[in-house]
């Protein structure tokens, strides 16, 4: 089926007026950093925060995606490719419906966050980066799975044989070997803030 006979209907509820009832604007939080960085966490603390004082979030986190919408994709870099690109389809969506979105994945190749940020719009897009070093990551090894890529019973493991290409100019930078995380949540906390008032 051709593209040009799809043609997209104009709805008469706009985004800004799905914004105004929820009393704050939408934003994408794009939480990028190795697993075991602690972006799931971070997430998970700012959203408890955010929804305690009535706001409207979503978490899209890698490991639950990757059991159902993203179901079947691998860790190939063509698979990464597209487990980002379907999330931040999601992710705009999910902001076009009004929310502050929270997403979570490694997200490791700097082209496929551009693509993420190109999709969702620089206004609404805002990088953070969970900066922790391999070796703290390594060292917590929640679960277990650096130890496996070590052992070589998992194949092209982020920071191991695959790469991580860390964000140059992200919005903001979460040091979560050297801070503690109601610091880190504050931080995010003041800077999603001043986005969605
Ligand atoms: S991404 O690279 O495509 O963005 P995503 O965030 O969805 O990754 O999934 C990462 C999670 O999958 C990790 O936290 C880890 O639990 C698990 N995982 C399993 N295999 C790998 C691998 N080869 N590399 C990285 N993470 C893996």
């Amino acid at each position: 089926m051709s593209d040009k006979n799809i043609i997209p209907h104009d709805h008469k509820i706009k985004k800004e007026d799905r914004a105004r009832l929820k009393k704050h604007k939408p934003v994408v939080l794009w939480f990028t950093g190795l697993s075991g960085s602690g972006k799931s966490t971070l997430a998970g603390a700012l959203e408890q925060k955010l929804f305690e004082e009535e706001m409207h979030t979503y978490i899209l986190d890698g490991d639950n995606i990757r059991t159902g919408l993203n179901k079947g994709l691998t860790f190939s870099d063509e698979d990464r490719k597209e487990n980002i690109r379907r999330i931040s389809e999601v992710a705009k969506l999910f902001a076009d419906a009004g929310l502050i979105v929270l997403t979570a994945f490694i997200s490791p190749f700097k082209e496929d966050r551009a693509l993420a940020k190109s999709l969702i719009g620089e206004v609404e897009f805002m990088e953070v980066f969970v900066d922790c070093p391999l070796e703290v990551c390594e060292k917590r090894d929640v679960k277990g799975l650096y130890q496996k890529a070590r052992d070589g019973k998992i194949k092209k493991f982020t920071g191991i044989d695959s790469p991580f290409e860390a964000p140059e100019n992200a919005d903001i930078v979460i040091h979560t070997d050297q801070q503690t995380l109601e610091a880190s949540v504050e931080q995010l906390y003041k800077a999603v803030i001043n986005r969605i008032k």
